[in-house]
């Protein structure tokens, strides 16, 4: 009726985007096992949507991605899947990640190179080096990436900082300890999207999520689409963040 005032739908509203979203690129093997293929088909085909996902972000106007794709327990998979994985990981980082330079796209590694072969491991620091003038995107890559390793790690660097007399003990704050991880610098992120239907965080931002919005998807990662990153972005425009107000 003319007369009715129509209420204004969410749809309505205008949406807000995360700053920073985390992708725990989760459902590869059990992608594979659904065609009778090898693990590795998941994860070549899981690679590509990686892809597409991460350029989708940069043009959408996301401004930091970190997508989870090793960690430090996957190293407990069989050797054969290691192998392919590592395989993966040197194909991309020579072609695939070559292709961000047109979107402006930094690229940083988040989690320990030292597990890396060299090759890799200097494959990865080129792909920094070349991106870290850019102006686009930030996309963290966590490979041998664990969140309490993370932890760890800066807890021996401020301890070192503590015995060269460099820190004084009760300037230990919340901020000092952000400064000595992977992502320093960076704002936490406000959505994590976990497709496969897993309810957990595998060692993924464990510091960084304590005020994150987290999405479970259904989806194997492999079958991820930009519609799907569009809805948990509307799933998280619809949640009530209090950060512990009311
Ligand atoms: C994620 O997919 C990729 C990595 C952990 C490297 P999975 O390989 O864990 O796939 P599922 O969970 O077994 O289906
Ligand atoms: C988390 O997935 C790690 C990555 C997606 C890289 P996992 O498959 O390793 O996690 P769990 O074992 O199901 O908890
Ligand atoms: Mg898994």
């Amino acid at each position: 009726m003319a007369f009715l005032k129509k209420k204004k739908s969410a749809a309505e509203e205008p949406k807000v985007l995360p700053q920073h979203i985390g992708i725990i690129m989760d459902g590869n093997g059990r992608w594979a096992k659904k065609r009778m293929l090898p693990r590795s088909a998941g994860h070549s085909a899981g690679a590509k949507v990686f892809r597409t996902i991460a350029r989708y972000c940069s043009d959408i106007g996301i401004k930091y991605l970190t997508v989870y794709a090793f960690s430090t327990e996957n190293w407990r998979r069989p050797q054969q899947e290691i192998d392919a994985l590592m395989k993966l990981f040197k194909e991309y980082l020579n072609e695939a990640l070559r292709d961000f330079q047109d979107d402006s796209i930094v690229v940083k590694f988040i989690g320990d190179k030292s597990g890396f072969s060299d090759e890799i491991r200097a494959l990865m620091e080129e792909t920094e080096d070349g991106s870290k003038d850019r102006d686009g995107m930030v996309l963290n890559i966590a490979m041998n990436y664990g969140s309490r390793d993370e932890i760890v790690r800066a807890v021996k660097k401020i301890s070192q900082g503590v015995k060269k007399g460099e820190i004084d003990i009760d300037s230990i704050n919340e901020d000092l300890v952000n400064d000595n991880l992977y992502t320093a610098g960076q704002p936490d992120p406000d959505l994590i999207i976990r497709p496969s239907g897993e309810y957990r965080i595998s060692n993924f931002m464990l510091w960084q999520s304590a005020y994150t919005e987290f999405v479970i998807m259904n989806k194997l990662w492999p079958d991820f689409t930009k519609e799907d990153l569009d809805e948990a972005i509307d799933i998280f425009n619809n949640r009530n963040r209090r950060f512990g107000g009311v």
